[in-house]
């Protein structure tokens, strides 16, 4: 069996702009825009970038609630994009999603119980469903009796607990977590990814977490992948991500997270980046990050970098003609 439990191959999504009467395309919106990953089973694999980058359309393209316009999808090896209905309801006990607000993604009519029950119900899980819900409700830390009452009685950090239940209940391979602490006040954060790493140990599941922010998936991922209009900038294990970033846009990321120790935050450099992250209907030619980057060249206007081996790490990789510290060292050596 393969390590790989997830791939994408340049997965693209480009939204056609329509205008006019006859509702004519007139452009597209690059939303996902050749995507390349790889998810190992057991792992979890952070997915970072600003709001807009594309990260909650990847995670639609790959539970295929949005078809993509080019590109592959494999699961345990297999292609899913030419999965047939009954192909596909099989793949999604395997797939699960937590959303980013709990509030949103319940159900205010349906008890907690219903709620959890819902994919026992429409995958017919053997077994009693009652029973395995008041199960689920006690692995997620809350209480057998609150299967009865109803989403708006419990506390934010509680409803997430409610979309976990509903997510783990069918034993899932791999959970794509869009989100899922953003909208909870930092006390819970913790708490919550705390259950996210107790799950995965009991369960053996395989997580992409989504956030837009660099310091939420430090701990819970194994590796990261740095994404920045629709494409990923650089991927590399947790470790050398955050110590030697390689990737300017990551860099400045980084640069952005406060640090515990008062004296080394009010001496470190901050990087701001200039502008605003571009249209994905409009992208910079070449490295679409040129505009923003503190170091780019005439050759990052004109030509776009691929994704290729960094020094150091085995596992880390980087789209940029000028990865920082790569340069330095080169010369170093030679
Ligand atoms: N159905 C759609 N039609 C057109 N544009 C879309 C659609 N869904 C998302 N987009 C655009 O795609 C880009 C990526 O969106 P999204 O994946 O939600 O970003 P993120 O989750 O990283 O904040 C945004 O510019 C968004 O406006
Ligand atoms: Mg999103």
């Amino acid at each position: 069996m393969s390590d790989v439990l997830l791939e994408t191959r340049n997965l693209k999504v480009h939204f056609p702009i329509t205008s006019g009467a006859l509702r004519r395309t007139v452009g597209h919106v690059k939303a996902v825009d050749g995507v390349n990953l790889q998810v190992r089973r057991g792992e979890t694999l952070g997915i970072v970038g600003e709001s807009g980058c594309g990260k909650s359309t990847l995670a639609r393209l790959i539970l295929r609630l949005l078809e993509p316009t080019e590109g592959e999808i494999l699961f345990e090896g297999k292609n899913i994009l030419q999965y047939d209905r009954r192909q596909m309801l099989q793949i999604r006990k395997d797939m699960q999603i937590v959303f980013q607000d709990p509030f949103a993604s319940l159900n205010p009519r349906k008890t907690v119980g219903t709620i959890i029950a819902e994919p026992l119900r429409a995958h017919k899980a053997e077994g009693n469903h009652q029973r395995r819900v008041r199960e689920l409700l006690e692995i997620v830390g809350l209480l057998p009796e609150h299967m009865d009452r109803y989403p708006h009685e419990f506390s934010g950090g509680q409803r997430q607990r409610i979309g976990i239940a509903r997510a783990i209940a069918l034993k899932p391979k791999l959970i794509i977590c869009d989100e899922p602490v953003s909208a909870l006040d930092v006390s819970i954060q913790a708490q919550i990814i705390n259950l996210f790493e107790e799950l995965q140990k009991e369960f053996n599941l395989t997580y992409l977490f989504i956030a837009h922010d660099l310091s939420v998936v430090k701990h819970i991922s194994n590796r990261v992948a740095v994404m920045y209009l629709g494409r990923v900038l650089e991927t590399a294990d947790s470790e050398s991500l955050y110590a030697t970033p390689r990737h300017p846009y990551t860099n400045a990321l980084l640069s952005a997270i406060p640090l515990p120790d008062p004296i080394r935050e009010r001496t470190r450099q901050r990087i701001v980046l200039k502008g605003d992250v571009p249209s994905p209907s409009n992208p910079p030619s070449g490295c679409t990050f040129h505009v923003r980057c503190p170091v780019a060249q005439q050759q990052c206007k004109e030509q776009a970098p691929s994704m290729s081996h960094s020094q150091g790490s085995s596992d880390h990789h980087v789209s940029c003609f000028f990865p920082i510290g790569e340069i330095e060292s080169k010369g170093a050596r030679t």
